[in-house]
């Protein structure tokens, strides 16, 4: 217990010394009581919670369905005769639930930007985008209930046109339209559409899948691509984590040269009075 309380104590006087209590202290409230983040942070990382708590994991269980499939299929293994219908019902929700993961992050990139009555381009263009959001989210319900293969068709193209209408505002932070340039390879957002584009090829077109050997292998490679693009977003989405700064910090932090690698000096704050 004492030494518990002695480590309490030592983390609440790293505290006091830290550029956290630096900031805390502007506002004169103590340290337990006040939290870094703002609401708008909370927003902004509402997205990449929601790819590590749900997409990953459904990936992964995803994936090893498929290789049951197969080997069932190839008899390379006894398999239960569920394997095939589990991974593509389980394929169907990672394929809607990805198209959710990309509109949460949109959504919050544009509706963030700038406070609500200083949003670019007016209530003219807001309701725009909402009306936007609102089709490609009714055109992912409908290719999910849809069954002939031309409206299969039209509902993924217009739920993948419909996320890279949102992602192309200016709001939508893109390392690179170019690509003949490196950073567009690099770029957390062209293959986050790209895998949209993948799985909703996989939602419209599985029965396909199921029925035709030529399409069953054309998924298989599509989705081998995938998964690697579901790597690729791991690395690029942590590395994009690590670059933003929290709301308060952006006005100092954007101030930083990064050819330079230099940032202006922190103003030091008068140590808070104690009460
Ligand atoms: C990471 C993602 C995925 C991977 C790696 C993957 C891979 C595979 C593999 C290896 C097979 C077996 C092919 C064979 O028997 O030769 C398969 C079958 C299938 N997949 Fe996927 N798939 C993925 C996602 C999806 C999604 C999102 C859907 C649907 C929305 C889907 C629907 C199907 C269907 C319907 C079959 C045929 C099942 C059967 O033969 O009973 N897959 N997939
Ligand atoms: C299935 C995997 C993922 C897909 C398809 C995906 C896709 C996207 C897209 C299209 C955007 C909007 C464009 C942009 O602002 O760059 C975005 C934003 C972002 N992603 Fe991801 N992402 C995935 C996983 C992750 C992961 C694992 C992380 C971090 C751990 C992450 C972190 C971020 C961050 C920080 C942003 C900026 C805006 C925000 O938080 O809403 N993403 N993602």
């Amino acid at each position: 217990m004492v030494a518990l309380n002695g480590s309490v104590l030592k983390f609440k006087a790293w505290l006091c010394c830290g550029v956290f209590s630096q900031a805390m202290a502007t506002l004169r409230l103590p340290v337990e009581l006040v939290s870094p983040m703002a609401m708008v942070d909370w927003l902004w990382i509402l997205h990449p919670v929601l790819a590590v708590v749900l997409i990953y994991p459904l990936t992964g269980i995803v994936m090893r369905l498929a290789m049951q499939t197969r080997s069932r299929r190839l008899k390379t293994a006894k398999q239960p005769p569920t394997v095939g219908r589990d991974h593509s019902d389980l394929g169907r929700w990672l394929a809607a639930a990805v198209v959710g993961l990309v509109i949460v992050a949109l959504t919050v990139v544009i509706a963030t930007h700038a406070p609500l009555d200083q949003f670019q381009g007016g209530f003219r263009r807001a309701c725009t985008l909402l009306l936007v959001l609102i089709g490609t989210l009714l055109s992912v319900g409908a290719l999910w209930i849809a069954k002939a293969p031309g409206l299969r068709l039209a509902f993924a193209l217009i739920t993948w046109a419909g996320v890279l209408g949102l992602g192309a505002q200016p709001e939508v932070w893109r390392l690179s339209d170019d690509p003949l340039s490196p950073a567009f390879w690099q770029s957390h957002y062209w293959s986050g559409v790209a895998v949209v584009g993948l799985m909703l090829f996989s939602l419209g077109a599985r029965p396909e899948i199921l029925r035709d050997l030529r399409l069953r292998r054309l998924h298989v490679t599509a989705n081998l691509l995938a998964a690697l693009l579901f790597v690729v977003q791991g690395v690029t989405g942590t590395r994009d984590l690590l670059e933003i700064p929290l709301s308060w910090q952006k006005p100092t932090i954007y101030a930083c040269n990064v050819e330079t690698r230099s940032c202006p000096p922190f103003a030091l704050l008068p140590p808070a009075s104690q009460p």
